[in-house]
């Protein structure tokens, strides 16, 4: 007997089976040859929303949930931003190491010059209604893309694969900036190569006139794009995984990826947060928010809270409650802070949160930032995709060079009719 194996008895045969046990999980596929005859499929495993799958095997990012630990390629997220930026976290998260000053300068370089997008792209973006949602157009943006560059498509070309990726991590600013532009009906503004790649969105952003980039609020920002880089196999990694394992294009599976980012629930929860302490207000109402909450059944939730993985403080939303005074300084208090605050004290408190392991999560003070920063919410969800732009690709070229890797196909529990005759019109009743 294998000592790092499973052994199952089957009690409807008597018979029993080992399954090897590798780094801490068993082969749902080893279940297969579980049967009571041959004509049995075999035995599957019943997982909605994979809450204990491992879809891969991963180098990138690891979690411990429990302890509230997030590292990428093996560096603590906290030493991260302190002492990194955000293009050079890209590049550890793609290449697996920190660049040396040479590589440094090449990548950046390649990024920069990137940023700029086809003409086209422009009549393109122009062309959605007046008050469109940026993080519709960035999505829908991001798609058209893949006709601008067909030789994405061979993608198992790693060379090509590597060039559409410095365009994607590049041109995000830029779409992204392009669409905010959009929504309030002021003139796209190019890219600027003198700056760095915050420095560079901001001004995109917000420049009318001559515009000066606060270096406080560029830091902020780069901070903040740092944190948001990656997070393993979350519900839109996963929507990239998944529609990348078809082999389409990188453009195709990266709007999908916005897609699932775009949810409330996922990269919609910052915007959601902020107008949940809009609704609350006061700080005087927050206890009957948080009662409201408890006694909903689960249909009122307090946004920016809970997390699957984290059963603990996220790491991120300590680094940005720290943050938050910074840009508070030069931008003003945002009057929400106070709301804010009270809210997590008082959940902190309550047994409801505390037995359920709910803690802040990274959008609790993320969108209070933002908001001070200028951003508008429906911004929010932007602002998340844009750094995350290097997590779902890395984890796609991770997913292309692994060798166990196939197109994605569940299965599932069939509960419906057993095999019938079809019956006329006329003769249902
Ligand atoms: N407020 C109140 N109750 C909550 C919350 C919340 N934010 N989150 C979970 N719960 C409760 C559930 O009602 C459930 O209670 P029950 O056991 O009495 O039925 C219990 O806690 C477990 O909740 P699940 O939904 O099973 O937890 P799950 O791991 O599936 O959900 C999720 C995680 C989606 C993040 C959830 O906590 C949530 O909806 N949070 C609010 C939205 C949010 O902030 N999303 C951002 C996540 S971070 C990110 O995507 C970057």
């Amino acid at each position: 007997m294998a000592e790092d194996s499973l052994t199952i008895v089957d009690n409807r045969t008597g018979k029993s089976y080992q399954v090897p046990i590798e780094h801490g999980t068993i082969k749902a596929l080893d279940l297969r040859k579980i049967k009571v005859d041959d004509d049995d499929f075999g035995l599957m495993t019943y997982d909605p929303a994979y809450t204990n799958t491992a879809s891969c095997k991963s180098r990138i990012t690891f979690i411990d949930g429990d302890k509230g630990i997030l590292d990428y390629r093996g560096y603590p997220i906290e030493e991260l931003a302190q002492h990194s930026n955000y293009l050079e976290t890209a590049y550890l998260i793609l290449h697996g190491e920190l660049p040396t000053q040479a590589e440094y300068d090449a990548w950046a370089s390649h990024i920069t010059h990137h940023t700029i997008v086809h003409e086209n792209v422009k009549g393109l973006m122009g062309s959605f209604r007046y008050d469109a949602h940026p993080m519709g157009m960035l999505m829908s943006t991001v798609a058209a893309l893949s006709t601008f560059y067909p030789e994405a498509k061979r993608i198992h070309d790693v060379q090509n694969r590597r060039h559409q990726i410095h365009r994607l991590i590049a041109k995000m600013t830029t779409l992204a900036a392009f669409a905010y532009r959009h929504s309030i009906g002021l003139p796209f503004v190019y890219p600027d190569n003198s700056l760095g790649y915050c420095g560079n969105f901001l001004q995109m952003m917000f420049s009318v006139g001559k515009y000066q980039v606060n270096p406080v609020l560029e830091r902020a920002l780069d901070l903040l794009f740092i944190l948001h880089a990656d997070h393993e196999q979350n519900c839109s990694t996963s929507a990239m995984r998944g529609v990348g394992s078809s082999e389409v294009d990188p453009f195709s599976a990266l709007a999908a990826a916005i897609a699932a980012l775009y949810g409330p629930l996922h990269g919609g929860a910052n915007e959601q947060v902020l107008r949940m302490l809009q609704e609350i207000g006061s700080k005087e109402r927050v206890p009957e928010f948080v009662k409201e909450v408890k006694t909903s059944g689960g249909e009122v939730r307090l946004m920016g809270f809970g997390h699957r993985v984290y059963k603990n403080y996220d790491p991120r939303a300590k680094i940005i409650k720290r943050m938050a005074d910074q840009v508070f300084e030069v931008k003003g208090r945002n009057p929400l802070l106070d709301v804010a605050l009270e809210l997590e004290r008082i959940a902190l408190e309550d047994e409801y949160f505390v037995k359920r392991k709910l803690y802040p999560n990274v959008d609790f003070y993320s969108g209070l930032i933002y908001q001070a920063m200028g951003f508008p919410m429906s911004m929010f969800p932007v602002l998340f995709a844009i750094p995350r732009t290097v997590g779902w690709l890395s984890q796609w070229d991770e997913m292309l060079s692994d060798k166990d890797q196939k197109i994605a196909r569940p299965r599932q529990i069939y509960l419906g009719p057993a095999r019938r005759p079809y019956v006329s019109r006329d003769k249902r009743g």
